[in-house]
């Protein structure tokens, strides 16, 4: 299938007028909304790119500068203080900040949710559906970068996008698994926080892919609602006693949102209670209570719609859930079992190779997940047993490709603190490394670096691993996958 272009989704934009919205099954959501006008017009307009800076790497501040040195306007983004603003339709994957992982692009109102699961280091946290992972690495970040997340999705190939995310943000605390969540074994334990960022209709997400509104479908939502309820169900049997979960969708339906979450809460009387929570900076409206002829329990007016017209962004609905203290608590559950037999040597080898300082991997684990080489986790990470991992950690050094070599999410992770076997790129070179071409050292670099492996860095910022090769030349081994977003780079 070929992607449509940008001027074909521009021209698709152009179809999201007033009267085809008001035409759209959307038309069922007039009584709900305050601004019918405002909303339908806000739809027609191409959403604002948003990326957070990597609070390991840059401050926002930071960042903007580097945006700006690239050509692009920025400006904070109201409400979320790591978060700036750039044009609709900016291509970020295709920038060297974002190859070098110091930035993540998600939409402002997705950002929210890990917001509201009042994230304190300590805590063990399930994300039930996560990917492709902006929440998961949110969530990664507050924990700072330490503990244990265990990141679910049905999807291997989803999977696989979320894990290439952690790694360029440098992330060692996160357990990736792949299953279907609404069967979500007992024997993972309880989690302190719960994110259910379920799968839905989308409608929120009509002016990011306007093409939507030909397929938007009132059937979808009742379909979708029983799937939605098996998830948050099984959310709060999960759920540590005084934990919290939070649901949430990008869908304007009542039938995915407070008619879910109303009857989660019915099956938990004196168990669950719907949290009545605030955003500065964030203009909300409150749950529905009235829907189809049914009412809902006031209480259901606690949770949070986010309409497109009132914060520019897409739309999107929250619910903050928490588990009684008095529920019944459960064992920790079996830690899965690890195999760092040799990660020390492997460790050490790197250690002295690259001059970094003698206790620098004390804060780590390695664990050898496949023949292929060993991966990094935070020492206190403690995946479950059950489910089985499909990844612990971030993949960070290739031990059986002759000769070895850090993988580019290994070197982002220790190349800034290495002292020696660095290469310091001009602008230049930083582009023909991101295009995976060779180039020529300067002299400067021949004096700097023996051949061999090294890393290569722009501005003391980490892009991945180079060789310098004694015939005098600079190869890049950039990821050819990450690579291919670069080609059409300006
Ligand atoms: C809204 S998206 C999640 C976005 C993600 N939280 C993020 O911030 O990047 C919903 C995800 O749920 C996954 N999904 C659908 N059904 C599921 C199920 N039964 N169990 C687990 N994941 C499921 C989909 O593959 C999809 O990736």
């Amino acid at each position: 299938m070929t992607r449509p272009t940008r001027s074909a989704r521009n021209s698709e934009a152009a179809s999201c007028t007033p009267e085809a919205i008001a035409a759209s099954p959307l038309a069922r959501y007039r009584d709900l909304i305050d601004d019918w006008d405002a909303f339908a017009a806000a739809l027609g307009r191409p959403l604002p790119t948003c990326v957070w800076a990597n609070p390991s790497r840059i401050s926002r501040d930071e960042l903007a500068l580097l945006i700006a040195e690239d050509g692009l306007a920025s400006s904070p983004q109201p409400g979320l203080p790591q978060a700036l603003s750039l044009a609709p339709g900016v291509r970020t994957g295709q920038r060297w900040w974002y190859c070098a992982g110091l930035a993540h692009a998600q939409e402002s109102v997705s950002q929210l949710p890990a917001q509201l699961l009042d994230l304190e280091p300590g805590q063990r946290v399930l994300d039930m559906c996560a990917a492709p992972g902006g929440k998961t690495a949110q969530i990664a970040f507050a924990l700072g970068n330490r503990g244990t997340v265990v990141a679910n999705d049905i999807s291997y190939m989803r999977i696989k996008a979320l894990q290439g995310n952690l790694d360029r943000l440098g992330l060692v605390n996160v357990t990736t698994t792949c299953r279907d969540a609404s069967n979500w074994p007992t024997a993972s334990g309880q989690f302190d926080r719960i994110l259910v960022d379920a799968p839905c209709s989308s409608e929120g997400t009509l002016r990011r892919n306007p093409s939507l509104l030909a397929r938007l479908d009132p059937a979808n939502a009742q379909r979708l609602g029983p799937r939605q309820r098996l998830l948050l169900r099984k959310a709060v049997h999960r759920c540590r006693p005084g934990g919290r979960v939070v649901y949430s969708t990008c869908t304007f339906s009542p039938e995915e949102n407070e008619l879910v979450v109303a009857d989660i809460l019915a099956e938990f009387p004196g168990t669950l209670r719907l949290l009545q929570v605030s955003l500065p900076g964030w203009e909300t409206s409150p749950g529905v209570t009235h829907w189809d002829g049914r009412d809902l329990a006031p209480e259901l007016a606690r949770s949070l719609r986010f309409w497109p017209h009132r914060n520019d962004s897409g739309g999107f609905f929250i619910a903050v859930l928490e588990k009684d203290a008095s529920a019944p608590a459960e064992p920790e559950p079996e830690p899965a079992p690890l195999d760092d037999a040799d990660g020390a040597e492997w460790l050490e080898g790197l250690r002295s190779k690259y001059g970094l300082p003698d206790d620098y991997w004390s804060g780590y684990r390695v664990n050898r997940q496949t023949r292929r080489g060993l991966h990094l986790m935070a020492a206190d990470h403690a995946p479950p047993a059950q489910p089985p991992a499909a990844g612990s950690g971030l993949f960070f050094h290739r031990t059986n490709a002759r000769p070895p070599k850090p993988t580019t999410g290994g070197a982002m992770l220790f190349g800034r603190d290495v002292a020696q076997f660095a290469l310091d790129l001009s602008e230049s070179q930083r582009d023909a490394y991101l295009r995976r071409e060779t180039f020529a050292p300067t002299p400067d670099q021949w004096e700097q670096c023996t051949p061999g492996q090294a890393v290569a860095r722009y501005r003391g910022h980490v892009l991945g691993i180079a060789v310098l090769h004694p015939s005098g030349v600079i190869e890049s081994q950039f990821p050819s996958r990450w690579s291919a977003s670069m080609a059409g780079a300006d």
